[in-house]
């Protein structure tokens, strides 16, 4: 029988001790790439945690899957979504074993999802195979170098443009970038950030 993942009781414990560590809006990067969401595009969130990004994608118009193993935070994404007067899918999955759809999404959204490459490797292969043709992957997260005031402790969960390139080589990069940017999202992502940003396309 496979292990349990040990990441997960850490997420849920974390979820359980407080709520909306990262706030209720969405984040400000996936925000500044509206004008790529059309109502009606199938949309999926992988970590998506408590639904920040997902409910305001869905009051864009999509369709919009959140997929996370804390089933409280997808608990509190569905409330989320609901309190904003729209409806999510969720699925309780652990992503580095799910089995990702295939071609059947215009747009995946991946927000500091920081795993270490054990579950990375995967999981951003799932991310390539899910998008349809013509679908998009915005991504943000905590880069490696200058940890600054924000994200994982040390290099092994954070993310470099070369790394986003090979993981992603069967897309067509439209933006890569690494700098820093001040976040405000809740009281877990405060302060000077070291991030990536990336969108990419399947042909
Ligand atoms: C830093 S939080 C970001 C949540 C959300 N994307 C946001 O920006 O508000 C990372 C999320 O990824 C989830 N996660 C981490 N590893 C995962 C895995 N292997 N499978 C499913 N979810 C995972 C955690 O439960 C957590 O909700």
């Amino acid at each position: 029988m496979q292990q349990p993942n040990p990441w997960q009781a850490k997420w849920q414990q974390r979820y359980a001790e407080r709520s909306f560590t990262y706030g209720t809006a969405p984040n400000r990067f996936l925000l500044s790439q509206q004008f790529r969401l059309r109502p009606g595009m199938r949309a999926l969130c992988p970590g998506e945690g408590e639904g920040r990004n997902a409910a305001w994608l869905a009051g864009q118009g999509l369709a919009v899957t959140a997929v996370d193993f804390s089933a409280i935070a997808l608990s509190r994404a569905r409330e989320h979504a609901a309190r904003q007067g729209v409806a999510i899918t969720t699925i309780e999955a652990d992503l580095s074993r799910w089995t990702w759809p295939e071609a059947s999404f215009d747009l995946v959204v991946l927000v500091f999802l920081q795993l270490g490459a054990d579950e990375r490797v995967p999981v951003h292969a799932g991310a390539v195979r899910a998008l349809a043709p013509g679908g998009v992957v915005l991504l943000e997260a905590f880069a490696r170098g200058e940890r600054m005031q924000c994200g994982p402790p040390n290099d092994a969960a954070r993310y470099d443009p070369a790394m986003l390139r090979a993981d992603f080589a069967a897309l067509e990069i439209v933006e890569l970038l690494q700098g820093t940017t001040m976040l405000e999202e809740g009281e877990g992502h405060r302060g000077p950030a070291n991030v990536v940003r990336m969108v990419a396309r399947r042909p």
